[in-house]
């Protein structure tokens, strides 16, 4: 059975949208439970948006927890809403060459039902992991995975290089002459898929307790996608969630969340992280 944490902020406006969301399980709060399990007791298509990241291989100590990746896939698949997102991050584990693990993981998903909607890429600004004989490594995959065509895009963007105004020239008439024109360039642009972001104290988080988890992955990634995938009051779930992570940026972002991690002390971090910032917004 999982283990409710006691509720972060409730409040009535909570315990209204709660009877909205199609969910058994209780809205805005953290569970320890193996996800496979957890997600058997949740309703089918009732999560707009999953952010998640796997053990990667064996590259992490988890204490030994079983990682049934099959079963898992199948669960999201289930729970998410038709147009629903999952997000994916993952890195694979060098031995003996690159282990794929993550490649195997997005065909699956696909033959399992899920659109591969797009395979983005978490660039890492600073990145630890050197190896003397191939390049310094300094990114993980982000697949994002749709049940059906994603309901939900609200792309994010960026400065252009170039804005203001500029002689531009325009395309040549019956005449064949070269015209300028004066024309306003764009001040933004929608991004690449290709996101970055520092790591480590105040790149990753400002939650020093966060890296008493050893995989925590940035506010930043987690804050841009659920502005990107969902909306407001949506339901965001990390099945995986570690540190909590993607619940605190739900929380910042005024959508429910709902937090699984098989072990029980880090959903103790993740407690202690989202109790400072609900008192933080509160
Ligand atoms: C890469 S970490 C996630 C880190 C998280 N994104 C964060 O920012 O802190 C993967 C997590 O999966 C959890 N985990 C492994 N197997 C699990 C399972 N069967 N059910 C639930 N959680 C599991 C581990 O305890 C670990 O915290």
């Amino acid at each position: 059975m999982p283990t409710a944490t006691q509720p972060l902020n409730p409040s009535s406006a909570d315990t209204a949208r709660q009877t909205v969301l199609s969910t058994s399980i209780a809205v805005n709060k953290l569970y320890v439970s193996d996800c496979v399990e957890f997600m058997r007791k949740m309703d089918a298509n009732s999560v707009d948006l999953t952010i998640t990241s796997p053990p990667y291989d064996d590259l992490r100590n988890y204490n030994g927890y079983a990682f049934d990746f099959e079963a898992i896939a199948e669960g999201l698949l289930r729970v998410t809403k038709i147009g629903g997102v999952v997000v994916w991050v993952v890195g694979d584990r060098i031995k003996k060459g690159r282990t794929l693990s993550s490649f195997r993981q997005a065909i699956y998903f696909q033959e399992a039902g899920f659109y591969v909607h797009d395979v983005m890429i978490y660039r890492k600004k600073n990145t630890p992991f050197m190896r003397s004989n191939a390049y310094t490594n300094c990114y993980e995959f982000m697949f994002v995975l749709s049940k059906g065509t994603p309901k939900t895009f609200n792309p994010l963007t960026e400065p252009t290089v170039r804005n203001g105004m500029e002689m531009l020239v325009t395309n040549k008439g019956a005449d064949a002459i070269n015209r300028k024109v004066l024309k306003e360039l764009k001040k933004e642009k929608t991004r690449t898929n290709i996101w970055s972001y520092a790591v480590g104290l105040h790149g990753t988080t400002s939650d020093r307790i966060a890296f008493k988890h050893p995989a925590v992955f940035p506010e930043a990634l987690a804050a841009d996608h659920i502005e990107s995938w969902s909306n407001e009051g949506d339901l965001v779930f990390d099945p995986m969630c570690g540190s909590g992570t993607t619940c605190k940026m739900a929380l910042l972002k005024n959508r429910q969340y709902i937090g699984v991690d098989i072990s029980e002390e880090y959903i103790k971090i993740a407690k202690e992280r989202l109790r400072q910032h609900a008192n933080v917004i509160a």
